[in-house]
């Protein structure tokens, strides 16, 4: 693992679940513990890249030589990393979004007066696909968790969302992705693709980093 691959490239790295309020007491949102875009951050800093860590709520402390940002709803991120541009080179979506937030938050806690209650939800941002689709455009990974056809959606959000690659991961393996420890992963990118076996995230990181870092130097040059 070279320690100066990503020296002086600033990297920002999206993680963790989002939340979409219901009231000011409930929200909507999932299982995304974070471990992985952690694990990414810390890897790239490991690399020498100067990293912004745009982070949904999860229980994780900050990686060491990281900068966090902390956001809370789906909105919030995309500003966030809306924020980011013009100033990172690379940028990695790990995060969990969720796909639709309620169409109005409750000013109130709602009251449990009917047997039943409907919540309308409406579509959030597409945070990956706004990043590359922006001018100041940076090299642009996402990640794709599939319970089944893996490979034939995930090549299909590379180009649909115009990414430079995707991480590919099959969550219907309970072993590997959402709150384990390990992952195994398949990364594709426009001309080519590379597995690596299931290990510890961290591990895993630090290989999607070096794999990454050569991509992104390879189209830089
Ligand atoms: O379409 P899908 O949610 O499966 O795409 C997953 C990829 O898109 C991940 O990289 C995820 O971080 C990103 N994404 C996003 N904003 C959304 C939904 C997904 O950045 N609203």
């Amino acid at each position: 693992f070279n320690s100066r691959l990503l020296d002086g490239i600033h990297l920002t790295i999206t993680a963790g679940p989002t939340r979409e309020a219901i009231d000011p007491v409930r929200y909507i949102s999932n299982h995304s513990s974070g471990k992985m875009g952690y694990a990414l951050a810390s890897a790239a800093a490991d690399a020498g890249a100067r990293v912004s860590l745009i982070s949904g709520p999860t229980n994780l402390a900050c990686p060491e030589r990281v900068k966090r940002i902390d956001v809370v709803s789906a909105s919030d991120m995309h500003d966030a990393a809306m924020a980011e541009m013009g100033q990172c080179q690379v940028f990695i979506a790990c995060a969990a979004v969720a796909d639709y937030r309620p169409a109005n938050c409750a000013e109130q806690k709602i009251k449990k007066t009917d047997d039943s209650m409907r919540i309308e939800l409406v579509r959030n941002p597409d945070i990956v696909s706004a990043v590359a689709s922006h001018p100041q455009r940076p090299f642009t990974v996402g990640f794709a968790a599939e319970t089944q056809d893996l490979l034939r959606y995930a090549k299909d959000k590379l180009e649909r969302k115009n990414l430079d690659m995707i991480v590919a991961n099959d969550v219907a393996n309970t072993s590997i992705g959402f709150n384990a420890n390990d992952n195994a992963v398949t990364v594709l990118w426009p001309t080519g693709n590379q597995t690596i076996a299931q290990m510890g995230k961290r591990q895993l990181a630090a290989q999607l980093i070096t794999l990454i870092a050569q991509r992104f130097l390879s189209a830089e040059n």
